[in-house]
């Protein structure tokens, strides 16, 4: 019998190996799915034996992320909660997929993970594998086991011959990619408690070390995401690769929020998003010019379900997917040019242009031209205007009864 392991190599995962073997007597295969996650994946294949896995996957997946997870929120402008940028959201079903191939692959009937209870990531990975898979099994042993602390994990792992790092300090709760890396726990479960940002960040610089100099960025965009930075043509990965690297280097996208999840808790977590938050901005100031306002505006009400669907794992979904039919067809003529400058966590718009652009500057200047004539809007402001003096009228008349 086999099982496929979501792996990272961390305290978490490393224990959950010999437990798997020991409570359901399972061929453990480890499944590392690398979604940009940077040094994490070195040496995993040892550690993931050494911990008694039979076999261990290391699947770079970050192109497949970038294009197919990421770019999609991008069309979409998608936040949730108006702050967060769906980091680990994203990735989540994209890794529920690859497992559920690699359960294909060994032929493996069930599907471990290493959530907790009281999270959504739970939820992302349940949500995904049993919308590819419904037949899998999945095990989580956060809500089975009577493991509780960082020192009782430690213990299973001495108790069963593993060598542990005691450096696994009492350290944040974080997921990192290629888009994002996300903090929770510890003080910062504390919103009063301001967060030690040169402590906490580890892909932002915090403003007191951000250059004193502003830095101009320019993004090209062909229907709605980005093909080149600076005049030169990219892959989706090195471009958000290089966004990340200057946004890092002055202090952009670091967000502070207390968000609401699926399982109905409140929780606190500070997030650093700087390529992703360069891209959203720049996108959205070329959107500004052009889409017409009925599309904007609808878009940006889509917007927000899309980011619900997304944070709630229901990626694989009739809704999700003809929502990002939607987008894409909004974003048909968002192409074009944008430069912004960045300094000390700010973006400041400095240029956007676009061959489909809606602004005309004949029509919106003051002198007079042929297109748009004065005295039209004599009437139209009579008619737009008329529910209000009905309204007042009827008072009017009201009052003297
Ligand atoms: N709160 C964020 C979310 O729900 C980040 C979760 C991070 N996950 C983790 N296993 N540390 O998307
Ligand atoms: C976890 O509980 O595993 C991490 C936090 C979350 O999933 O929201």
């Amino acid at each position: 019998k086999k099982v496929i392991l979501a792996y990272s190599g961390g305290l978490d995962t490393t224990t959950i190996v010999p437990w798997l073997k020991e409570t359901y007597d399972y061929d453990v295969i480890c499944v590392c799915v690398d979604v940009g996650q940077g040094k994490e994946t070195d040496g995993l294949e040892e550690k993931a034996i050494k911990s008694g896995a039979s076999k261990c996957y290391i699947v770079d997946v970050t192109d497949e992320f970038v294009e197919n997870y990421c770019w999609p929120a991008l069309k979409a402008d998608a936040v949730y909660e108006k702050k967060y940028l769906l980091g680990t959201s994203l990735a989540r079903p994209l890794i529920a997929k690859v497992l559920v191939d690699y359960a294909h692959k060994e032929g493996a009937e069930a599907i471990c993970h290493g959530a907790t209870g009281k999270g959504n990531d739970q939820v992302r990975f349940e949500l995904g594998i049993g919308a590819l898979d419904p037949q899998i099994k999945i095990i989580a042993p956060w809500r089975e086991w009577d493991l509780q602390s960082r020192e009782d994990l430690m213990d299973f792992c001495i108790e069963h011959d593993i060598k542990v790092n005691t450096r696994y300090d009492q350290s944040y709760s974080r997921d990192t990619n290629i888009l994002h890396m996300s903090h929770e726990g510890l003080e910062l479960e504390d919103p009063s408690i301001e967060p030690n940002y040169k402590h906490i960040l580890r892909v932002t610089n915090a403003l007191s070390e951000t250059p004193d100099e502003p830095e101009e960025i320019k993004i090209d965009f062909e229907e709605g995401v980005p093909v080149s930075i600076n005049d030169q043509k990219m892959t989706p990965k090195e471009i958000l690769m290089f966004c990340n690297k200057i946004g890092g280097k002055h202090g952009i996208g670091v967000v502070d929020l207390i968000e609401n999840r699926v399982v109905g808790m409140k929780s606190r977590g500070i997030y650093e998003t700087p390529g992703g938050t360069i891209l959203y901005r720049a996108h959205e100031e070329l959107e500004h010019m052009c889409l017409d306002r009925e599309t904007f505006a609808f878009k940006e009400e889509a917007a927000v379900k899309f980011a619900e669907i997304v944070y709630g794992g229901k990626w694989f979904t009739p809704l999700r997917e003809a929502l990002s039919k939607f987008f894409d067809e909004t974003q048909k003529t968002v192409t074009g040019t944008v430069k912004l400058k960045l300094f000390k966590g700010n973006m400041i718009l400095t240029y956007v242009s676009s061959p489909y652009s809606l602004y005309n500057a004949e029509i919106a200047s003051f002198t007079t031209g042929d297109l748009y004539n004065h005295k039209d809007a004599e009437g139209f402001i009579h008619l737009y205007g008329l529910p209000l003096r009905v309204r007042a009228l009827m008072r009017m008349s009201a009052e003297e009864k």
